[in-house]
């Protein structure tokens, strides 16, 4: 079943979000890795690369389903921040931002009776709620921390042992 058109551009709109997400956190890793925190650093580039994942999901999606890819303009992200919450902070706000966009793609696709579109987004909806859980855990650790503990290095260091998605897994 084609993609009717109004799904194709809504699609076309998500892969800008995702690759925009993408463009911001790694400007946050640049930002972190500035600021010696490379544990940080390195949580924010494996951030980077499952946002592009999420990009290309969409857009492997598209080609299947005989739709045109229509790459859009990416802003310039954010690039200064004042401390680690901030930054996370930043990142939830921007997650619960993406997370409407999926909730209101999904209902698109429920109303066009999109059904295998329905299933790919299934994915994102539970991506999503893993990802607010655990930036929301970061959050609270970072606020138990306070702005100038030492205790920054060990979270840096917790955060550095992030594994690439499907790391570890047989194929
Ligand atoms: Fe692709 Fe972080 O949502």
């Amino acid at each position: 079943m084609a993609v009717k058109p109004k799904l194709v551009s809504a699609i076309n709109d998500q892969i800008q979000a995702e690759f925009q997400s993408a463009y911001q956190y790694l400007a946050m890793a640049a930002w972190f890795e500035e600021n010696n925190l490379q544990g940080f650093a390195h949580w924010m580039r494996l951030q980077w690369q499952e946002e592009t994942n999420h990009a290309m999901k969409l857009y492997t999606h598209l080609m299947a389903r005989g739709g045109t890819v229509a790459l859009q303009a990416i802003k310039a992200p954010a690039k200064s921040f004042s401390s680690a919450l901030q930054v996370f902070e930043q990142v939830r706000k921007h997650e619960l931002a993406i997370t409407e966009r999926i909730n209101v793609l999904y209902e698109l696709a429920v109303k066009e009776k999109d059904l295998p579109l329905q299933i790919v987004l299934q994915w994102f909806i539970n991506e999503q709620v893993e990802e607010e859980a655990v930036v929301e855990g970061i959050i609270d650790r970072l606020k138990l921390i306070g702005a100038d503990g030492p205790s920054i290095y060990l979270l840096d260091r917790q955060l550095g042992a992030r594994q690439a998605e499907g790391a570890g897994e047989t194929a």
